[in-house]
């Protein structure tokens, strides 16, 4: 256990529970599924593979309030001129699910679907140096994006990962939400100015390297059971703060409604792995390239909810990073290689049509 974790309150749920992960006894609640959500563009099938959950305690979740329908109200904008503040925009990175979750008390700010924040991903609110930091993120922008073969923004690529990563939908461009996320990434810019360059260093182990085979789905699972389920959870539907879904998760689902969809980066078997690799299991990054690949795998083959329209994205598919788990593809490579690998034979062949270009 890492002093990493937000510190649950003594006596709650998540205490009691850490305590239990620290003498080995894992007894993490497997969720029901709740109602599909129907976000723009975002589904949630429950009638997927593995989508059968036994109900049980503290992660239940049956009787969660109904997403927000594509036509809720762009969010209200607030007062003072101060609220799109950097500190605010910390707040919405790391408590995103509190915040802008399906459970808001104002369907007005029910944006994302999932129970994610942020910060499940970008680590530490993305001020960790190394894998999925967003330090130096500010300074990228505007970019050219393939995935949507044009020029983007930051507020573009912000709710990319509200629409993918998050399962919801985008923040208005004028919201204090919006110009919030976008002033703390500014400010962490800034600070990485200012950092030495020891704290610029990432303590991470050597970056993944993909083994010249396809990933083993079934190993996968075992590397789960054995590495990753005490904290995700047995079923991977993570664990809540609290048994209030409101508040989030403490460990995050790895599938299942609450998280990503099908369309995120990290449903790629090869960002899914280097972030594996590089930061789990948390506080003790040991897995092997091998390893890392199949528990990437496995996660990836299990139900989540399905973004709409992906086949719209890269105009150009030659475009499309080797490990895109849906077509269409500029190569006659299956789509379960494109999934699964080995993705050496689709890079060589990418890199053969460039020099004969
Ligand atoms: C499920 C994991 C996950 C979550 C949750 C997530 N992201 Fe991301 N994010 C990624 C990945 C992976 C990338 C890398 C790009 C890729 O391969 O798609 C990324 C990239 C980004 C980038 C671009 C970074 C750069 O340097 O160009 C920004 C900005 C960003 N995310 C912001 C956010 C914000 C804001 C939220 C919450 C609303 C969020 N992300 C939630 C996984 C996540
Ligand atoms: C000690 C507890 C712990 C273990 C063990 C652990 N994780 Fe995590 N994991 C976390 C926490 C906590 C987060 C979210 C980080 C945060 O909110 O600061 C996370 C985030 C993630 C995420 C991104 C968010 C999401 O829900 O998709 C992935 C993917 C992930 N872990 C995969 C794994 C895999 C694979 C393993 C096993 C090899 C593993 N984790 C083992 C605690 C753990």
């Amino acid at each position: 256990m890492t002093d990493r974790h937000r510190g649950p309150e003594p006596g709650s749920l998540a205490g009691i529970v850490l305590a239990c992960c620290a003498v080995g006894a894992v007894a993490v609640g497997v969720a029901l599924y709740g109602p599909p959500l129907s976000l723009s563009g975002a589904s949630w099938e429950p009638g997927a593979p593995g989508a059968s959950g036994t109900p049980t305690s503290a992660n239940a979740s049956a009787d969660r309030p109904a997403p927000a329908s594509p036509s809720a109200p762009a969010l209200a904008r607030a007062d003072g001129p101060d609220y799109a503040t950097e500190e605010y925009g910390r707040r919405l990175v790391a408590h995103t699910a509190e915040l802008l979750g399906p459970d808001h008390p104002d369907p007005a700010r029910r944006m994302i679907g999932s129970r994610l924040n942020c910060g499940s991903c970008h680590l530490g609110t993305g001020t960790e140096p190394g894998t999925l930091n967003l330090l130096q993120t500010f300074e990228h922008y505007p970019r050219f994006s393939g995935r949507a073969g044009t020029m983007t923004d930051i507020e573009d690529r912000i709710n990319e990962c509200m629409q993918r990563s998050m399962n919801g939908k985008p923040l208005p461009m004028d919201s204090p939400e919006m110009m919030a996320i976008a002033a703390y990434l500014r400010g962490l810019g800034t600070q990485y100015q200012a950092m030495g360059t020891s704290r610029r260093k990432a303590e991470e182990p050597p970056p993944f390297k993909a083994p010249p085979r396809a990933a083993r789905v079934d190993n996968g699972r075992t590397v789960f059971e054995s590495r990753c389920a005490i904290c995700h959870g047995k079923d991977g539907l993570g664990l809540l703060a609290t048994g209030d879904p409101s508040r989030g998760y403490l460990f995050p689902p790895l599938w299942g409604p609450d998280s990503f969809n099908n369309g995120a980066g990290m449903h790629r078997v090869l960002t899914a792995a280097r972030f594996i690799k590089a930061r789990m299991p948390l506080g003790e990054p040991t897995l092997s390239d091998d390893e890392a690949f199949d528990v990437a795998a496995f996660i990836n083959d299990r139900p989540r909810p399905q973004m709409a329209n992906l086949e719209q994205d890269y105009p150009d598919p030659a475009a499309k990073p080797v490990d895109n788990p849906y077509g269409p593809f500029a190569d006659d490579f299956p789509l379960e290689q494109h999934r699964l690998g080995p993705f050496q034979p689709i890079e060589e062949h990418y890199k053969a049509r460039k020099k004969t270009k």
